[in-house]
């Protein structure tokens, strides 16, 4: 080759190069897998480990269930841990249990494509929740939902470091009953018990969880109510269950069967499906598609499965853009869109899902028919679980990444007491209730990075206001980042 065609290929070379950095045609998922996991560690409530990576955050809460009010017949509880679950400093039982569930099910499935470093990473995360949701269930014929008041909490802005709102403590007993809080903390002790059990090595961890689980679910199926009636304004409108309490009775029986085999749960799932109607739903409140995915995995190439499977293939074409029966939208851009607050908990949790049944399709050597000619394959799944995590990543109108932390362009004012408060690092004395608006209002960054934190996205023009205020949009959950846990491990497998 002359000098001269040489440079035409170098520059035709970088061109391409460049093109295809812009454009986010590549993502390193390893990376933001790593952040994902990590973020977790920002959202901690208690006693912060030697091991604590994110260190501008302290102990907070150390003294939760210390203080209970009203005329309880016990002094005190330890209900010291978990996780914050969002922005604010409540703990909301309800959604933290199921974010303790879909990191469980991304250990399960994806854990051995994770490697060694980040799947004890993800495991700490879950031991995080799990040791605090084990203290929620510690006292016979009691479940805890949540500490902390939402209305005090949410009437400051404070650092969890520097908390003085009423931390009170909210349970569910026989007489005031809460199916769905209890059911959903049955799943998540159920499945952590799997994960330990598959990676830990922690046999004796993993029986304490399945035992737990077994004795919370039986309360949460003895006493069938909804904490909407038992503790009212405290949880609606924030986690209210909106979808009833049946579903999570039927999730909960799911991952007991598969913890257990006992053929009690298969029964118990068999004769209360018929509840489980919302086959195109999934999320903290709904948990109908995860439970027909669920099943028709555990059940692969049993025909008892097929009423899982069916309803697990409607849940597809609901999904997909191309099929006649879709039923979500999409931006411009390629983004999943379903109305309710935080978009990005859909395109996480549904991606997740579309994962899993990619496997249960290779595994049956399925194809599923969504009529109008649209055939959807494994494959298909897969691409549309990649163009939901690349646009989070950064391939989208306007090339910006929708995780703290990972690539140049990524959310600065994320709507987060925490992360846009000083750390007690740089500003130790005490920021009060009110002290903290001067920082609510500000227009610089968040002095704090909450690496990995995922936000509730742009809207569906594919716009994006980098706003404090606007929290629908701009805040973290817990929920958004567990189920992305587990698509990122499989996309850093599958592009390496
Ligand atoms: C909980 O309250 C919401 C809002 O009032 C209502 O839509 C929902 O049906 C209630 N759920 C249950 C299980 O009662």
């Amino acid at each position: 080759m002359s000098l001269k065609q040489n440079l035409v290929m170098i520059v035709v070379y970088t061109l391409l190069c460049v093109s295809e950095r812009s454009m986010g045609l590549k993502h390193n998922y390893g990376d933001a897998l790593s952040k994902s996991i990590l973020f977790f560690e920002g959202q901690r409530s208690g006693k912060l480990p030697p091991t604590q990576r994110m260190s501008w955050r302290k102990d907070s809460g150390f003294e939760d269930g210390f203080q209970l009010d009203d005329d309880q017949f016990f002094d005190k509880v330890d209900l010291v841990g978990g996780y914050y679950d969002a922005g604010d400093n409540v703990k909301f039982n309800f959604p933290m249990a199921f974010s303790t569930t879909m990191l469980s099910w991304s250990v399960i499935e994806f854990g051995k494509l994770m490697g060694q470093e980040e799947l004890k990473n993800a495991l700490d995360a879950i031991a995080w929740a799990t040791d605090y949701l084990l203290k929620s269930t510690n006292t016979p014929g009691l479940v805890f939902a949540q500490v902390g008041d939402p209305f005090g909490d949410h009437n400051c802005w404070e650092r969890p470091e520097d908390m003085d709102t009423p931390r009170t403590a909210f349970f569910v007993s026989s007489d005031n009953p809460g199916s769905e809080v209890s059911a959903e903390i049955a799943a998540a002790l159920a499945s952590s018990s799997i994960a330990f059990r598959k990676f830990h090595h922690d046999v004796g961890y993993s029986q304490r969880l399945l035992q737990r689980a077994i004795t919370v679910f039986e309360f949460a199926d003895k006493y069938r109510g909804s904490y909407n009636d038992s503790l009212g304004p405290y949880v609606c409108p924030f986690y209210c269950d909106y979808s009833g309490y049946q579903d999570e009775l039927v999730w909960g029986a799911a991952w007991l069967l598969r913890a257990t085999k006992i053929p009690n749960y298969w029964n118990y799932i068999k004769q209360n499906i018929h509840n489980v109607k919302n086959f195109a739903e999934f999320g903290w409140d709904s948990k109908d598609a995860g439970i027909n995915v669920l099943v028709s995995k555990l059940l692969v190439n049993n025909p008892a499965s097929k009423p899982f499977n069916l309803n697990a293939d409607k849940f597809v074409c609901a999904v997909l853009p191309e099929s006649p029966l879709v039923s979500v939208s999409y931006s411009r851009g390629g983004l999943l869109f379903k109305t309710s607050g935080s978009n990005m908990q859909h395109a996480t949790a549904y991606s997740f899902l579309f994962l899993v049944y990619a496997g249960y399709l290779n595994q049956a050597n399925k194809k599923i028919d969504c009529g109008g000619g649209v055939i959807a394959s494994s494959m298909r799944l897969k691409q549309l679980a990649k163009s939901q995590v690349d646009y989070i990543l950064g391939s989208n109108p306007l090339s910006m990444s929708y995780m703290v932390g990972y690539g140049q362009k990524f959310p600065k004012r994320i709507h987060h007491r925490a992360s846009s408060l000083p750390s007690i690092d740089q500003h130790s004395s005490q920021i009060d209730c009110k002290g903290g608006s001067f920082y609510f209002e500000s227009q610089n960054p968040n002095p704090n990075l909450l690496l990995g934190a995922v936000v509730g996205g742009p809207n569906i023009n594919d716009e994006y206001v980098d706003s404090r205020a606007d929290f629908v949009h701009s805040e973290p959950t817990t929920y958004i980042n567990a189920p992305l846990v587990g698509v990122l491990a499989f996309f850093k497998s599958y592009s390496s």
